[in-house]
């Protein structure tokens, strides 16, 4: 059975990542160092698959402890989540972030190269291309400068990962997600935003849950149909099973060449206000809210063209929005 590391995997897409890897029948070994998940993750992960993940509280700037791991774990495969993710925090604390998302994968790739570990996914984002000038935005869209140090940190560490992989001749899938909604079906993993909310799902079940008065909607003036910006909403469990696609072809050698990227978007764009009317709809509840000024740094539109994964990693989205926006919303009910 070949062992998974996934660091941050007690996360939001880590701890469905989790799940489906070991549904697949891989041996799971989690990292996190808790700084935004939260430890009975591990029980409720081990309560949907029937197998306990071995877990290790690490903080993976500690260089030694990383080392550590690696002298007591054989590793076969390595799915690397761990990061801050707040792109308005980023600009707040921009070192702490660069030393943060960049130190920790820096240490696991010294682990991989230390330990002969071949094999890594790395999560990345569609924030690398910025305001790209076309839709949907493909694999070959030329990258622009990303406004936050959040975004910034996803594109060195691309570039990083290109190094090493031809440094070392190691095997590196960058998985660039779209946005992920949707909680586990059964209710007991989902995300859990840290404070007040950033992202607009989370915002949006907490509005209906009445923890907050009302979502504010960013920006009722952009050029789409209703005025409102546009996003592509992917499925937490879609984008879990991705990973468990990724991690096969490489460990089964299937890799085209020795780094690649994959878009991991539904090829469907929607709008804020789409959205908000998708969760009212499959929730038959009301959530109320006012149009508000444009979020600075935020762009018009992304979504993705996703047929790269169709056809290589033979990945399909399965779950549709309102699909996801019950999930989201059974999940708000049961935290
Ligand atoms: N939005 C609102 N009100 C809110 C929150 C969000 O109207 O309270 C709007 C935003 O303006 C945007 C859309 O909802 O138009 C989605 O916003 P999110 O904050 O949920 O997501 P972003 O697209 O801004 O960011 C996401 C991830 C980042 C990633 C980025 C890449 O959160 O990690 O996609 O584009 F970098």
């Amino acid at each position: 059975m070949n062992k998974i590391l996934v660091t941050g995997g007690l996360g939001y897409i880590g701890s469905h990542t989790v799940v489906a890897l070991q549904n697949a029948g891989y041996e799971v070994v989690i990292i996190d160092d808790l700084s935004n998940a939260n430890v009975d993750f591990v029980d409720r992960i081990a309560s949907i698959t029937n197998v306990k993940p071995s877990f290790y509280e690490i903080d993976l700037k500690n260089q030694e402890k990383v080392n550590q791991f690696f002298r007591e774990n054989k590793i076969d495969g390595i799915i690397h989540f761990a990061a801050h993710k707040a792109v308005g925090e980023s600009v707040e604390k921009p070192l702490m972030y660069y030393r943060n998302n960049l130190v920790g994968l820096l240490n696991i790739l010294d682990g991989m190269k230390d330990f002969n570990t071949d094999n890594i996914i790395f999560s990345s984002s569609c924030t690398v291309y910025g305001q790209a000038d076309k839709m949907p935005i493909d694999e070959n869209t030329s990258l622009k400068k990303p406004e936050s140090p959040y975004g910034k940190t996803k594109q060195m560490g691309e570039e990083i990962l290109e190094d090493f992989s031809n440094a070392f001749n190691k095997k590196v899938i960058c998985l660039r997600y779209f946005n992920p909604v949707g909680a586990h079906s059964s209710s007991k993993i989902g995300e859990l935003p840290n404070g007040i909310p950033n992202n607009l799902i989370p915002y949006v079940t907490q509005t209906a849950a009445g923890i907050r008065e009302y979502l504010s909607v960013f920006g009722g003036d952009y050029p789409t149909k209703d005025g409102t910006a546009i996003r592509d909403y992917i499925d937490v469990n879609d984008l879990a099973d991705a990973h468990v696609l990724a991690i096969a072809r490489l460990l089964e050698n299937k890799n085209k060449t020795k780094l690649e990227f994959f878009n991991l978007g539904t090829g469907t764009g929607s709008t804020v206000l789409e959205v908000v009317h998708a969760f009212e709809n499959a929730n038959n509840i009301k959530v109320n809210y006012q149009i508000k000024e444009r979020r600075l740094g935020d762009i018009v539109e992304a979504y993705a063209n996703n047929s790269l994964a169709a056809q290589e990693l033979n990945w399909q989205p399965k779950i549709s929005l309102t699909e996801s926006m019950l999930t989201a919303w059974e999940w708000q009910k049961s935290i």
